[in-house]
């Protein structure tokens, strides 16, 4: 037997091995910057009206789904430049943790909203936001479960690890139409009577189309259009 390398030299805890990064070129880089700013100006613009009325049981809505916006946009950014076999998996571990906290955030979101119609006597579901919101949350689910399964049980769902991974291209385009629905529906909330009217001032709600630009003109340009099997390298 070899004794192991080890002598007054080694360092008593061991140095992380260096985890590749994702291989992101400069445009990637302003990307990832324009995301950061765009949701960055969303949460601003929320927290802005947030202060300006009473916290109650309604205040823990936006502050959930603020937080769920945030995370599940990340969440798929941080997906899109990888390329290597270790990217992938490194970023698909990421991706699941992420995305299952935004998950649990729009829970909360969605249980404080509807607990605050029943404590106040109203009717569920009336606005086109709210109407929206229940599809979004429904459709958060399926999309929700189709990932763990592709993930986690591919053998037992889909019958084998490739036959799984054959169905990655529907869950990524799926998962692009339900980040566009999320943003819809936000963008619908913030224009609702309560928040719009308690904007310091009318004129901020623009500051919105702003945030809507920077983060989907970056998410846009870090797209790898060759993992949607629509361009060929
Ligand atoms: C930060 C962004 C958001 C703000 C400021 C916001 C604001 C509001 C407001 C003011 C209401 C009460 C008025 C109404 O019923 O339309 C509401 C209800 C509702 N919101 Fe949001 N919302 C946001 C994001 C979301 C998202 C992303 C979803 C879905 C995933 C969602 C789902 C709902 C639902 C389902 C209702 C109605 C609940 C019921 O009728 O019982 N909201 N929201």
């Amino acid at each position: 037997m070899t004794a192991p390398l080890v002598d007054e030299e080694t360092p008593l805890v061991q140095q992380r091995q260096q985890q590749p990064q994702p291989q992101m070129n400069k445009q990637d880089v302003y990307a990832k910057w324009s995301i950061i700013a765009g949701l960055a100006l969303f949460v601003s613009l929320v927290i802005s009206v947030l202060v300006r009325i009473p916290f109650n049981v309604f205040t823990y809505h936006p502050l959930f789904m603020t937080t769920f916006i945030v995370l599940v946009t990340e969440g798929i950014s941080l997906l899109q430049p990888t390329s290597t076999e270790i990217e992938k998996k490194r970023g698909l571990r990421h991706h699941a943790i992420i995305q299952t906290t935004s998950y649990l955030s729009a829970i909360c979101g969605f249980s404080f909203i509807f607990y605050n119609k029943v404590i106040s006597g109203k009717h569920h579901f009336e606005s086109f936001h709210g109407k929206m919101g229940l599809f979004v949350f429904i459709y958060l689910f399926v999309q929700l479960v189709f990932g763990v399964s592709m993930a986690l049980l591919p053998k037992q769902i889909f019958g084998s690890v490739d036959k799984a991974k054959s169905t990655w291209k529907y869950h990524r385009v799926f998962g692009y139409i339900l980040l566009l629905l999320v943003w819809i529906t936000a963008q619908f909330g913030v224009r609702a009577d309560y928040m719009y009217n308690n904007l310091y001032s009318p004129h901020l709600i623009w500051l919105h189309w702003v945030s809507l630009a920077l983060v989907f003109g970056g998410l846009y340009s870090r797209i790898r259009f060759d993992k949607w099997g629509i361009i060929r390298q």
